[in-house]
């Protein structure tokens, strides 16, 4: 619908800004404007000003600024819809441009109606006798009598026209057919309803109105979601589920969640967590992205740890990718393998979902992290190809300076990637009379039956430096490339470290237990008890989960650099030189230090690894 210039000026006299902010906002009078806290971000001083005869608001804070329709935008409403409120209000009739226009629009007024009759009808049925399983499903999904309200949830009881039988006189059949509540079977033939024996989730636009209904089977059954068909109120890829009931909340906090289900959207609400909202069963699209972010800048996705939710979480931010606006973006958080919002909050409680979303990562390091696991980088060929993925996605940013930035992002990471790697001499081989050929395959020149003192000194290191990380995965943060880029690895270890980058690339903050559970779960068990064992920890202490962070990544940046020699320290001293200029602590001094130490050591004086043995000719 679009209104005249003279409309909306007409509109925006009659309102008063003051007043329509007012009702959201504790406004105080200051001269001939009004302050409070901003409703767009969280202050705790207020710098948000209402400047009522110039007609518009701005704050200082986040430079939230508009007029008064604008406000209701920010909102959540949309344009036509903040229109048609504050016309209501101030008593002016909405225009409507055409005949055709209106009668659109009052059939969608019969249409909505036709959906709001069948929700009160589903509700009803669900406290009726009929509706006694679905409540009871309910109940044992853990689901009170105030969820079930506030939701709205109902029961579609057996039958092909308990529905029907139920409205027949108060809405047209024809309406009924329209919204997809009733089937008309393609030969002819009676009409029936469209969901039986369901447990009913209605489906709200924007404002709060019912345009479609999602039905679960109780139990098992296919399918086991069955949603309502696209009609001319409801296109299922432009509505999210939940999204008027996470506005006010969004908007306070500036923050939303995104799950997959009607079930975790609920159960995140009854969490605490009130910004959730879910797609209907299939990925975001486009226009849902653009609908979160009316919600608020940066709404969190949530996706299973395991390889399809990484897969999908990649495809999820590529689609974001060319929607991108300053300050407009998406985070992703992991779960762990195998539940969803719903599950996790049930077992492990709310504290475990907040953990879940303090994890959260940015699109761009997503993408950057992701990429680097799956593409090597250790040639020429292999870097430009690398390179020419990341400017690709660089590309199909819309916004200039968000893919200006973007560039500069991924150029600055690259950078960091190569000069650690270039830094990081080849590993010393087992190859007797000189440095082996790079990308030969490792040649065996051990006899038979004797061990080779060397090999076994490479896998010792290679077991010590997981090990670590197993125990103290918060080094991930820091030694991630490093980690990345260590070589000759057997095929467990090369195995198990992808599964180990996957998991932190998604995942922050992941502590020891979340990691052994993860790789528990994807089948690692018995490579990871093999690492941590006695045997490991007898070369080194500073492995085993009781020691301090510290101590640990002393430990581990030298079994690195033993293992990678001179050549790698030097990336690491610069490392920690510019850590040292970025934050000036103890910490970083003395492990600068540290590792100055290491350096002036004389180079063909290596000191002995703990095993004794050390790792072959140079
Ligand atoms: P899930 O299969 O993850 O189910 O589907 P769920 O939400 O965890 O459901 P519960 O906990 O078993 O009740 C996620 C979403 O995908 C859509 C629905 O929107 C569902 O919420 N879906 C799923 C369908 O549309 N049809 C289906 O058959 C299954
Ligand atoms: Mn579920």
């Amino acid at each position: 619908m679009s209104f005249s210039p003279q409309f909306l000026d007409e509109l925006r006299a009659r309102c008063s800004l003051a007043g329509v902010v007012g009702r959201r906002v504790k406004l105080t009078k200051r001269g001939r404007d009004y302050v409070g806290l901003c409703p767009f971000h969280k202050e705790k001083s207020p710098s948000f000003n209402v400047v009522e005869d110039k007609g518009f608001y701005h704050c200082f804070g986040c430079g939230a600024h508009g007029d008064v329709i604008a406000f209701l935008m920010q909102n959540g409403l949309g344009f036509p819809e903040a229109v048609e409120q504050l016309a209501g209000e101030a008593g002016l009739e909405v225009p409507t441009a055409s005949p055709q226009e209106r009668e659109r629009a009052q059939r969608q007024l019969d249409l909505q109606g036709a959906m709001e009759a069948a929700c009160v009808f589903f509700a009803e049925q669900l406290t009726a006798p009929a509706g006694r399983a679905g409540l009871a499903y309910l109940r044992q999904r853990g689901l009170d009598d105030a969820t079930i309200r506030r939701f709205r949830l109902g029961f579609a009881p057996e039958g092909r026209e308990a529905l029907k039988r139920a409205l027949a006189g108060k809405v047209a059949e024809s309406l009924l057919v329209a919204g997809g509540l009733l089937r008309q079977p393609e030969g002819g033939g009676a009409s029936y309803d469209y969901f039986r024996n369901r447990v009913i989730f209605p489906i709200g636009d924007r404002g709060g109105r019912i345009i479609a209904f999602g039905g679960r089977v109780i139990g098992d059954g296919q399918p086991k979601y069955l949603n309502s068909p696209e009609t001319p109120l409801f296109q299922k890829g432009r509505v999210l589920y939940g999204w008027a009931a996470a506005r006010a909340a969004a908007a306070q906090e500036a923050s939303a969640i995104v799950t997959e289900g009607y079930m975790d959207v609920i159960a995140l609400h009854r969490a605490g967590f009130t910004t959730a909202v879910a797609p209907l069963g299939t990925a975001l699209t486009e226009p849902q992205i653009e609908e979160l972010w009316k919600l608020a800048p940066e709404p969190i996705l949530c996706f299973d740890g395991d390889s399809a939710g990484v897969r999908a979480a990649l495809r999820a931010a590529d689609r974001a990718l060319p929607l991108l606006r300053p300050g407009l973006t998406l985070r992703f958080a992991t779960l762990p393998v195998g539940e969803d919002p719903d599950t996790l909050i049930m077992r492990q409680g709310a504290g475990a979902m907040r953990e879940v979303l303090d994890a959260a990562r940015p699109l761009g390091e997503v993408i950057w992290t992701i990429e680097r696991q799956v593409h090597p980088i250790d040639t020429p060929e292999r870097r430009a190809a690398f390179e020419q993925r990341l400017e690709t996605r660089v590309r199909s940013i819309a916004d200039k300076m968000v893919s200006d930035n973007y560039r500069r992002y991924f150029r600055d990471r690259l950078f960091a990637s190569l000069a650690a790697e270039r830094g990081s001499a080849r590993p010393r081989t087992m190859a007797p009379g000189g440095p082996r050929r790079p990308g030969a395959a490792p040649v065996q020149f051990v006899q038979p039956m004797r061990p080779d003192p060397r090999a076994l000194f490479l896998r010792r290191s290679q077991e010590v430096i997981f090990a670590t990380l197993l125990n103290h995965p918060a080094l991930l943060d820091e030694v991630n490339e490093d980690f990345a880029q260590l070589e000759q690895l057997p095929t467990d270890l090369d195995k198990l470290r992808r599964e180990i980058l996957n998991v932190s690339a998604l995942r922050q903050d992941l502590d020891a237990a979340s990691l052994r559970l993860h790789l528990s779960q994807t089948g690692f068990d018995r490579t990871v008890d093999g690492l941590l064992s006695p045997q490991v920890y007898a070369y080194s202490g500073f492995a085993r989960p009781d020691v301090e962070l510290e101590e640990a990544r002393r430990g581990w940046v030298a079994t690195y650099v033993e293992l990678y020699r001179r050549g790698h320290l030097a990336a690491e001293i610069d490392r920690a030189e510019r850590g040292l200029a970025d934050d000036m602590t103890e910490a970083s001094w003395a492990q600068f230090n540290a590792l100055r130490e290491h350096r002036q050591e004389p180079e063909d004086d290596a000191e002995e690894f703990p095993s004794g043995g050390r790792g072959g000719a140079h």
